[in-house]
């Protein structure tokens, strides 16, 4: 199984949009390396959108990349991030040309798989615009049957925005992950409606392929291709804490060359990142006394662990409780719950309820144990 646990690693769309280059793509492959995003799981660096030339190649018919942002092509670029340890990734559309209105891969369909497999690809993220008048769906059944005939393992992230209810039929296509909403734009508003629309979907999601929520805005502090007013750093932590405590693929999008400590410190965060690599991929769900706005998620986690978030999405400092009861811990069980705060490693024990007092758009996350 090409893809085990939700998928991680950067992309360029958000931070670089149109403004993606050689150079760009080099010191960030660079960045992940030096600054331990590798090694905190971080392995797909990913080219969006805008790399190739506005047309096809008419003797070839293929698509060439932009000879000013890639004068060395995309093979050199490949080359380049596999010698660091990472793997690399694409992007084209189901659609007759891509949303920024380059060449999509409609009717080229097993020509483009094999020209990503001869760059070395290892992604390819699949985008809906433009498209015919063809069934969504088949257009996926399309490219998945041209990745798996190309001669290389190519992870397939479709993108059709949560279209044609694409969680019903998304895992026949091959596809590893599946974007199942629109577009993500760097505020509070924009990641925090994300999430909570795909609070009963999480379902569908599991080992070989992944709801993926979109692209991080973490640490864009409102530059580049998506700012809209951006976010704090708090905020930052609950975008980081939910995509984690959802299990959703972690595709960094800021900058990452230049990223201050506390949002290295929360995108490094081994804790966090282990909720979300659980090798069981259970997904979360909101005991039954708690609010969209003042939410509480539970994740069971292997080794007979869990994890509890609890999320303050109001702008109020209000009292959040988890009752033990709600998680399936009875008052007759005997059990207490030993709670190990994610971001300080401090260790509380609580019976028959977890409360906690804290400020609007704030989280907290604990790993959790029942203790006799
Ligand atoms: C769509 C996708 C985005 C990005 C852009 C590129 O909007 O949803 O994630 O890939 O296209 O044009």
């Amino acid at each position: 199984m090409l893809v085990k646990t939700p998928p991680m690693g950067f992309n360029t769309w958000n931070t670089f949009g149109h403004n993606i280059s050689d150079s760009v793509i080099r010191e960030t492959a660079d960045a992940m390396v030096d600054l331990g995003y590798l090694d905190a799981g971080y392995e797909y660096l990913v080219i969006d959108d805008c790399w190739s030339e506005r047309d096809r190649d008419p003797a070839t018919d293929k698509i060439v990349p932009d000879k000013n942002k890639f004068p060395n092509g995309m093979k050199s670029v490949s080359d380049y991030v596999h010698s660091k340890g990472l793997k690399f990734g694409m992007y084209s559309c189901a659609g007759v040309r891509t949303c920024a209105n380059f060449p999509g891969s409609f009717n080229h369909e097993y020509l483009d798989a094999k020209t990503f497999a001869e760059y070395g690809c290892d992604f390819l993220k699949y985008d809906y615009c433009n498209r015919p008048d063809v069934m969504g769906r088949h257009l996926y059944y399309r490219m998945g049957m041209a990745l798996k005939n190309c001669g290389r393992d190519i992870l397939f992230s479709a993108c059709n925005w949560g279209s044609d209810n694409v969680h019903e039929w998304i895992r026949s296509s091959g596809a590893h992950m599946y974007r199942s909403t629109g577009d993500i734009f760097d505020s509070f508003q924009s990641f925090s409606d994300i999430a909570l629309s795909q609070l009963d979907k999480f379902g569908y999601s599991a080992p070989g392929c992944f709801n993926d929520i979109d692209m991080l805005t973490c640490g864009m502090y409102n530059k580049g291709n998506v700012a809209t007013g951006g976010c704090t750093t708090e905020e930052y932590i609950i975008e980081f804490a939910l995509w984690c405590m959802l299990g959703a693929p972690l595709m960094l999008g800021c900058d990452i060359r230049n990223q201050n400590e506390a949002m290295h410190k929360l995108l490094t965060n081994r804790e966090l990142i282990r909720i979300n690599q659980d090798p069981e991929c259970r997904p979360a769900f909101v005991p039954s006394r708690s609010s969209q706005k003042d939410m509480v998620l539970c994740k069971y986690l292997e080794n007979d662990e869990f994890a509890l978030g609890f999320f303050n999405l109001t702008e109020h400092k209000c009292t959040m409780f988890s009752y033990f009861e709600d998680i399936g811990i009875t008052n007759e069980s005997g059990c207490k719950v030993e709670l190990t705060d994610v971001f300080t490693g401090n260790k509380t024990i609580s019976s028959e309820y977890h409360m906690e007092f804290i400020e609007g758009h704030t989280c907290r996350v604990y790993r959790c144990k029942l203790v006799h």
